[in-house]
């Protein structure tokens, strides 16, 4: 199957097949082509052009893309979009003034979401499941990072990464898979938490691995849920498994985690809303690849991370919208692009940059997403007649895209 885009207003983020992360300065750089085609083989990108340069070929579709932008698809590195039911009492709660952690404490929060999770099926899980993914590739998604974190037994977690792999296989979406069993102590171990920990490493990673369901590891490093030494010990345990770490870190206290982190060779650090000299310090020179989710700040009213700091330190930043039902009920990435450029103070270059390219490294998927490059996966926005790619984020509540490409497919 060929497809052929023709007159495309403007073709955005153009890239050699080396470059797999942008960082510091270069982020405010997006290589676009104006009056563009764009040809697209079986799943492939297989070439494009200025429209003056376009010949004669025989294809299958040809869409017209008179008016309109075409940027490759969201990457979203960070979600938990594999759960049970919603939390919108706690959301009631936090309005009349109770905070994320004091609902936590009442045994609300994350455990509220496990215990939902374990009194649901399988099939009823995969079916809630499918339908968040579907909404988020209607709005543009093509590549994203599940996490488990809502089971915290061996069983419920195992059900949650099932869930997430039979996504996988039935949607054409490029799907990663994350381990986080260490997301909160569940109510059996409230008094043994370095009881919960060894029964993580001992027999909850063992099986991960054994049924092959996990890419990388996470934890929830801070004040109440896991240290810096739990995370070491973790991340070490999960290293004999080749479990990659991608870490919650810094959400509401520095506790040292994000160098923590880094020694352990981890992909990605997410959150970061509270960053000290020392977590920049630590990320300097390292592959790791900081992410913010200004879509949890906006909902808990918490801060958002501050990537101006990051970039004008020199270092690369992702964006992911966390898409779980606590702290950011929503997968729409076009809301978390605008949220950083109103919010976090980056141009519409950077925050585009960080959603595609740097959102595909910190999956491990820059080889195949992310950017617009010849033999990469032809997954691609089509937006609506646009002014210009800074209106993305400028009409923040609009929804600007007409139709989306996956794999090779369009939706
Ligand atoms: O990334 N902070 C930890 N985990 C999730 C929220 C989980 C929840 O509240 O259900 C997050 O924000
Ligand atoms: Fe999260």
């Amino acid at each position: 199957m060929k497809i052929l885009l023709t007159n495309i207003k403007e073709l955005l983020q153009i890239r050699d097949s080396s470059i797999r992360k942008i960082s510091g300065s270069q982020l405010k750089e997006l290589p676009t082509l104006k009056d563009a085609w764009l040809l697209i083989e079986g799943n492939i990108i297989s070439d494009f052009g200025n429209m003056n340069t376009l010949k004669e070929i025989a294809v299958d579709q040809t869409i017209d893309c008179s008016g309109k932008i075409v940027l490759p698809t969201w990457c979203d590195s960070h979600t938990h979009l594999v759960y049970a039911g919603n939390r919108e009492q706690e959301f009631v709660d936090r309005i009349n003034g109770l905070s994320y952690q004091e609902i936590a404490a009442k045994g609300g929060g994350i455990l509220n979401s496990a215990k939902k999770l374990r009194d649901t099926s399988e099939e009823d899980l995969y079916g809630q499941s499918a339908a968040r993914l579907e909404e988020i590739i209607k709005l543009g998604t093509g590549a994203v990072e599940i996490k488990s974190g809502y089971g915290l037994t061996t069983e419920s977690e195992v059900k949650m990464l099932k869930v997430a792999k039979q996504l996988a296989e039935n949607y054409p979406t490029a799907i990663k898979t994350t381990f986080l069993g260490a997301h909160a102590v569940p109510e059996k171990f409230k008094d043994n938490k370095s009881g919960y920990l060894e029964h993580i490493c001992n027999d909850m990673l063992p099986k991960i691995a054994e049924l092959d369901l996990a890419d990388y590891v996470d934890i929830f490093c801070e004040e109440g849920y896991f240290s810096v030494a739990d995370t070491d010990k973790l991340l070490k345990a999960a290293a004999k498994y080749n479990l990659i770490p991608k870490i919650h870190v810094n959400q509401f206290n520095a506790i040292g985690g994000v160098r923590a982190g880094v020694e352990n060779g981890a992909l990605s650090v997410d959150h970061l809303e509270i960053l000290e000299e020392e977590d920049i310090s630590a990320l300097k020179g390292s592959e790791t690849m900081p992410v913010a989710l200004p879509a949890c700040s906006y909902f808990l009213s918490i801060p958002y991370t501050p990537g101006r700091k990051i970039i004008d330190a020199g270092l690369p930043l992702a964006l992911a919208t966390d898409y779980n039902p606590g702290s950011s009920p929503t997968g729409n990435m076009n809301f978390v692009v605008a949220t950083a450029c109103i919010k976090m103070k980056l141009t519409p270059e950077e925050a585009i940059n960080a959603a595609t390219i740097n959102g595909a490294y910190a999956m491990g998927l820059s080889d195949s997403h992310g950017s617009i490059t010849k033999g990469k996966i032809a997954s691609l926005i089509i937006t609506k007649e646009i002014p210009s790619y800074g209106y993305l984020p400028y009409a923040f509540g609009s929804n600007l895209i007409e139709s989306v490409i996956i794999n090779g497919k369009p939706l």
